[in-house]
């Protein structure tokens, strides 16, 4: 299992302080919210922001957008050449176009679901993406409580992915600890995204481990 601890949760006071923890910690990505205040009802980080949180990070950059306009901040951000850009599919007219979009600008397209949205409305975008992101919370804010109900569906798209596009990784986003990591590895998947659980944890490297299971 692979780990991304979100930036949310870090104290944006000693910001590089806490994103040098993380990767030195032995994190794999750095996991960056960005919420418009629209899409979402909380507004985070803009480009000056996430591109400081570029300079000092030593691991690959997945950028989660909760905004309403993608194509904007996929712009926006392509400069700072992160691993991932995700954006919700229910804020997206175009998906595949914007799956294309990103691609060509040398990044890996992922595309996010929230708890209520089938994994078969993207069973015709699976070919294309290199990630899909299941909402294990309703995005917004960090610390929230896990929602069972996306077991099921993310054993559902890993058969789907099997079949379809075995190079497609699966994470998880929301509520995530030592406590549902073993159940979402067995569910079929790849990386976890974790806030509170890390940056609330005494050692930030034990709770890295815990969940690189
Ligand atoms: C919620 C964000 C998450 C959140 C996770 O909208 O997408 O990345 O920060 O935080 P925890 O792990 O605390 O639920
Ligand atoms: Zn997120």
């Amino acid at each position: 299992m692979l780990v991304a601890p979100s930036v949310l949760s870090a104290d944006f006071g000693n910001l590089q302080r806490d994103v040098e923890a993380i990767c030195n910690a032995g994190c794999d990505l750095v996991h960056v919210d960005v919420m418009d205040g629209h899409f979402v009802p909380n507004l985070t980080i803009g480009p000056v922001v996430v591109s400081a949180i570029a300079k000092c990070a030593t691991k690959p950059l997945d950028i989660h957008l909760m905004v309403e306009n993608n194509t904007f901040f996929v712009e926006l951000f392509a400069p700072l050449k992160p691993e991932y850009i995700s954006f919700h599919v229910e804020e997206e007219k175009h998906p595949h176009r914007l799956i294309q979009k990103i691609r060509s600008l040398g990044i890996k397209p992922a595309i996010v679901l929230n708890p209520h949205t089938p994994p078969e409305s993207i069973e015709f975008l699976l070919a294309d993406l290199d990630m899909v992101l299941l909402m294990s919370v309703n995005p917004g804010f960090g610390g929230q409580s896990f929602i069972e109900s996306v077991i099921p569906k993310a054993k559902r798209l890993a058969s789907m992915r099997d079949t379809i596009n075995p190079n497609c990784l699966i994470e998880v986003d929301g509520g995530v600890s030592d406590t549902n990591v073993a159940l979402l590895k067995e569910a079929g998947v790849d990386i976890v995204v974790a806030g509170s659980y890390v940056f609330n944890h005494a050692s930030k490297a034990e709770a890295i481990k815990s969940l690189q299971i």
